[in-house]
């Protein structure tokens, strides 16, 4: 028996036990990652059509194992209060037990957003929707106690984020500690809001013909610093203006819209510490050049290029981070 064939067994008995299927259903379960990790799959059968997400099994590294557990006890408990503050921009938990969370699927339809800015179709009014969305989720989670203590333990962010990313950038750049330090540093004080840690264009399924949009993947979800998200978005949008010279009107457009939205959102509730922003946007150009997993569209001229405005972005801000788009042109 092949360690699909177990885990398929594992997780039907799981969904009939918890009521989400009927002994009778056919179900199909497809992996949705690809196969790799293979922690994600569809299931599909006459009366169900959902996605779950499993803790990882102990055939892998103690690490990860350890890890991820409580990884997708975070991700269950942030889908439900971000879907609690905002109830169309989530996927909504059907079910969060015993190793397994259950959330209902997007339309098939949806595509990644990152699939449609690679292919230089880059929708506005999307950009505009995950600004607003994101406003309001920090507005709404700023100064709850309860999302404050839920959200404390930041484990999972420091060992997924913050060591792979900015500490392995700094090792890698020694030149550049000063700014990042301080980036870090701030983010370690900085206990504001819930902060999604993987606020990225992979990470947002949308409606190709629409302006439906779910954020997904809430695993490294913690109380923190409200700029993170935002430079994630600029940053990417950058990574995409350096894969796709041509769109860079358009990038840098989705990132102002971006911007722009959010702020509005925010009504003054938050403050988004604008020198904070550019660095975080520069320390994640660099991570997804030199951190520990670089993105996978970029040549070594853009990778060179990516170095040279993360240095611009540390060194010698501008005023805006979007003005990064005129500095560069
Ligand atoms: N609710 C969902 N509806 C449809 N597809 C989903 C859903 N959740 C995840 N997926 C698909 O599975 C992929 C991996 O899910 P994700 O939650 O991002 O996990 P990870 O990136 O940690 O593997 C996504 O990129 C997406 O293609
Ligand atoms: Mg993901």
């Amino acid at each position: 028996m092949t360690a699909a064939a177990t885990d398929s067994r594992a997780l039907t008995v799981h969904l009939l036990e918890r009521g989400l299927i009927d002994a009778d259903d056919e179900i199909d379960i497809s992996p949705l990652t690809g196969g790799v990790s293979n922690d994600v799959v569809a299931v599909r059968g006459q009366r169900c059509d959902f996605v779950v997400k499993r803790a990882l099994d102990r055939l892998r590294v103690e690490q990860t194992w350890l890890a991820d557990p409580a990884r997708l006890d975070t991700e269950g408990r942030a889908l439900r209060v971000a879907g609690s503050v905002i109830a169309d921009r989530v996927p909504r938990v059907l079910d969060l037990d015993d190793g397994y969370l259950v959330i209902e699927r997007a339309p098939h339809r949806w595509r990644m957003w990152k699939e449609m800015l690679l292919d230089g179709v880059v929708h506005q009014h999307i950009a505009e929707q995950l600004g607003r969305a994101l406003g309001i989720w920090q507005r709404e989670t700023a100064g709850n106690a309860v999302v404050a203590a839920d959200f404390a333990d930041r484990t999972a962010f420091v060992q997924l984020r913050l060591d792979p990313f900015h500490r392995a950038v700094r090792d890698r750049h020694p030149d550049l500690a000063v700014p990042i330090d301080r980036t870090v540093s701030a983010m370690d004080q900085a206990a504001v809001c819930l902060v999604h840690g993987d606020y990225t264009p992979k990470n947002v399924l949308v409606d190709p013909d629409g302006a439906d949009l779910w954020v997904i993947d809430w695993e490294v979800a913690h109380l923190g610093d409200p700029t993170f998200d935002p430079a994630w978005i600029l940053g990417h949008l950058l990574l995409k203006t350096l894969h796709r010279p041509v769109v860079a009107p358009g990038y840098a457009a989705a990132a102002r819209v971006f911007l722009d939205a959010l702020t509005r959102t925010h009504d003054a509730a938050i403050d988004l510490d604008p020198e904070q922003l550019i660095r975080q946007t520069g320390c994640l150009l660099l991570a997804r050049v030199d951190g520990k997993s670089p993105v996978d569209y970029l040549d070594d001229a853009a990778r060179d290029r990516a170095r040279t405005w993360a240095r611009r972005l540390l060194m010698n801000p501008p005023v805006t981070v979007t003005d990064i788009w005129e500095l560069s042109s």
